[in-house]
């Protein structure tokens, strides 16, 4: 059997990712307007430890510590999303100079260290100035995001690997906007719809008018997908799943790669289906130079709506209670790889868990947990490969434990541990192993 780090070719992107509210803290500083996450954080009840991004892992504060930290590693790319209220602190009208400054002295100081920079341009951190106008669901949002795009491409687009619109819009639309337990707390499902088209849009018409600035990085969107599968074999839960994977996954890929929204989904919307104007679905359909795909667990759907969360059944589940099902991420890729023939280079953009080992003993965080994880779902990514999936990378969700939205700090999914009243950093064994697989990789 050929050793896992033998199966990826050379220069297969390697490295770990974070998000600006997650990490950087620093949330009033050089002229950084309010983001809707820093309001909701200020609703009472909605994040489980009533914490918020305000210091977080204040890496806004030690970028160049940190930037060692990532390159002790050994990884070759870092994924890092720029807050669009610090670049554009109400979201339209002015610019803020500053906000790019720190994204500059980040690029450039990954460039010095030998490491690609993937940015990510809205990991849902909107300026709260945007939500005050109707936010994701104001056509007029869609053309903000496209003005900013283009600012931060103008001013550090040489000097990207990757460009990425938008993180999980499943995420922003559904949670964000039907459920409402992550910002801005709306709980409406024709919103929700809305959002999601809206957030479609703008990515496509960012595509447009980056290429048209003369963008040279390659452009791509991120999103979070699972294998989803019936209960049983009975031809109703086939249907669910069937269902559930239409919402959850082709409600997004069909538009980028087929240009229409899959009709199961339109026809259970009714009412409550998106306004499409002319055009828009030729917008979305821009032909991409890679897709981000973010795993972590299969979902498991039944006709009668019964509860088939992994642990109650008794199968084994991260910190968060979601499954750790390896060959899903396998099979996912394989379907896409099926529906989509065209497919373009595919990273893995988040793979990774919380866990209880997580905790530092004796100076120490013996996360064997997380190791065999992230060992388990790269040899997923080989196999999916192997079978003719276009893998160009994978990254770690994440490079140090953060603010994980509505659970606050309580999960923590980093591969470095972080002391939040000191915040030191201390690297867990799954960063050794991870420095070490890279090491026999780089041969
Ligand atoms: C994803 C998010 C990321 C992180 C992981 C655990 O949905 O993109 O920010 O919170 O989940």
């Amino acid at each position: 059997m050929t050793p896992l780090h033998r199966q990826f070719p050379p220069g297969f992107v390697w490295g770990v990712a974070t998000s600006s509210f997650q990490i950087e803290g620093a949330a009033h500083e050089d002229g950084k307007g309010e983001s809707i996450w820093d309001r909701f954080c200020r609703q009472p009840g909605a994040i489980a430890d009533a914490s918020n991004g305000d210091v977080a892992c204040d890496h806004f504060h030690r970028l160049e510590s940190d930037l060692d930290l990532i390159a002790s590693l050994g990884v070759n790319a870092y994924r890092f999303s720029i807050a669009w209220p610090r670049v554009q602190p109400q979201g339209h009208g002015e610019f803020n100079p500053k906000g790019l400054d720190f994204y500059e002295r980040l690029v450039d100081g990954l460039k010095a260290r030998g490491i690609q920079a993937w940015a990510t341009l809205n990991h849902w951190d909107l300026p709260q100035g945007l939500q005050d106008r109707g936010g994701w669901n104001d056509r007029d949002t869609v053309h903000r995001f496209v003005d900013y795009a283009r600012h931060v491409n103008a001013r550090l687009g040489d000097r990207l690997a990757g460009i990425t619109t938008h993180n999980e819009p499943w995420v922003i639309a559904t949670l964000g906007h039907d459920q409402g337990n992550f910002a801005p707390g709306i709980k409406s499902r024709k919103i929700a719809t809305q959002v999601s088209h809206h957030l479609l849009l703008s990515h496509g018409l960012a595509l447009q008018a980056l290429r048209a600035d003369g963008a040279k990085s390659p452009l791509g969107i991120v999103l979070n997908l699972a294998s989803t599968v019936p209960a049983t074999a009975m031809p109703a839960d086939i249907a669910a799943a069937d269902l559930a994977d239409s919402r959850g996954r082709r409600w997004y890929t069909d538009p980028l790669f087929k240009g229409h929204y899959p009709a199961d989904v339109m026809a259970e919307l009714g009412a409550d289906a998106p306004v499409v104007h002319d055009g828009d679905l030729a917008a979305i359909a821009q032909p991409m130079d890679y897709l981000g795909v973010n795993y972590y667990t299969r979902t498991v759907v039944s006709a009668s709506g019964e509860d088939w969360n992994a642990k109650g059944r008794g199968l084994p589940v991260s910190d968060m209670d979601w499954e750790i099902y390896p060959q899903g991420l396998t099979d996912l890729l394989c379907l896409l790889k099926r529906d989509y023939p065209g497919l373009p280079p595919v990273y893995i953009t988040e793979n990774g868990g919380a866990f209880k080992d997580d905790a530092l003993q004796h100076g120490r965080v013996q996360d064997d947990d997380r190791i065999a994880y992230l060992r388990e779902h790269i040899g997923a990514v080989a196999r999916a490969m192997a079978q003719g999936v276009p893998m160009a990378g994978y990254m770690v969700w994440s490079l140090m434990d953060n603010f994980e939205w509505s659970s606050g700090y309580l999960k923590r999914f980093g591969i470095v541990h972080v002391d939040y009243a000191t915040q030191a950093r201390t690297p867990k064994a799954s960063a050794a192993w991870y420095r070490a697989f890279l090491r026999d990789w780089r041969g």
